[in-house]
C-alpha cells in the first residue's frame, strides 16, 4: 500500500512552518532520498511517517496493519550476538521456522555484503558492517514503511560508500523506503528524491 500525503504541513507550536501544502505519494518498491538543509524538517517528517508525530495540518494515509521500522545513524545491536542472529530474529518473529530463518538471514547478509561476517559478534563489526547489518535486519522484518535517518552520518566517506553501495538492496515490492540524508552519494543511490526545500518556500508564502 502506498503512503499518501495530502496538504501536509507541520510546525512545532507557534514556530514557523517547516513545510506546508505537501502533496506526495510514496510508492512501494521505490527508495526515496529525503533531502533538504539542516533544520528543514527531514527527521520530523520521518517521525510523522512513523506515526510518532501528529502533523499540524493535512492528512497522511498509511497502512496500519503492518509496522514502520527505523534505522538510526548509530547502529545499535546486541554486542555478544552474531551478525546472522540479528537478521534471523526478525524472520522468526515473522513466523519462519528456525532453519528457514537462518537460511533467509544468510541470504540477506550476502545481499548486504556481509556473508563473510555472518558468524562474527556484533561488537567485532566495523562501523560500515554494523550499519549494513542494521539495514539487513530492518528488511528482514518486512516493514510496511522503512525509515532511515542519515545512515552514513557517523561514517567516513569510504566506509559510507560501503553503505551507499547496498541502498538499492532496500527496495522491496511491499515496502515504502525513505532515507533522510545530506550525503549526495546516498541520494544518488536512491531511486527517487523528495526535496523538502520545495515545500519550505510554500510555508513562507
Ligand atoms: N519536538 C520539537 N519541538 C520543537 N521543535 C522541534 C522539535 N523537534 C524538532 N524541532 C525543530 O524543528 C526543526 C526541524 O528539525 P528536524 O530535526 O526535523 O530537521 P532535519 O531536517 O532533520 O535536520 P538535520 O539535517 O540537522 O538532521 C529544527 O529547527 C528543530 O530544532
Ligand atoms: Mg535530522
Amino acid at each position: 500500500m502506498p503512503v499518501e500525503l495530502t496538504a501536509l504541513g507541520h510546525r512545532f507550536g507557534t514556530e514557523p512552518w517547516l513545510f506546508r501544502a505537501m502533496d506526495f505519494t510514496f510508492h512501494e518498491g521505490t527508495v526515496y532520498a529525503l533531502i533538504g538543509p539542516s533544520g528543514s524538517g527531514k527527521s520530523t517528517l520521518l517521525g510523522i511517517l512513523a506515526g510518532w508525530i501528529a502533523p499540524a495540518e493535512g492528512v497522511i494515509a498509511i497502512p496500519h496493519d503492518r509496522t514502520a521500522t527505523w534505522v538510526f545513524q548509530n547502529p545499535h545491536g546486541v554486542p555478544g550476538r552474531s551478525a546472522v542472529d540479528h537478521v534471523a530474529l526478525p524472520r522468526l518473529a515473522r513466523g519462519a521456522a528456525p532453519d528457514d530463518a537462518d537460511e533467509e538471514a544468510r541470504h540477506l547478509l550476502e545481499r548486504f555484503g556481509l556473508g563473510h561476517v555472518a558468524g562474527r559478534e556484533f561488537r567485532a563489526l566495523s562501523g560500515g558492517e554494523a550499519q549494513r547489518l542494521m539495514l539487513a535486519r530492518a528488511i528482514a522484518s518486512e516493514p510496511a514503511v522503512l525509515l532511515i535517518d542519515e545512515p552514513t552520518a557517523q561514517l567516513d566517506p569510504t566506509t559510507g560508500d560501503t553503505v551507499n553501495a547496498v541502498i538499492g538492496e532496500l527496495a522491496r515490492d511491499d515496502t515504502v523506503v525513505v532515507v533522510a540524508t545530506h550525503d549526495t552519494r546516498t541520494r544518488d543511490a536512491c531511486s527517487a528524491v523528495l526535496d523538502l526545500g520545495r515545500f519550505a518556500r510554500r510555508a513562507e508564502g
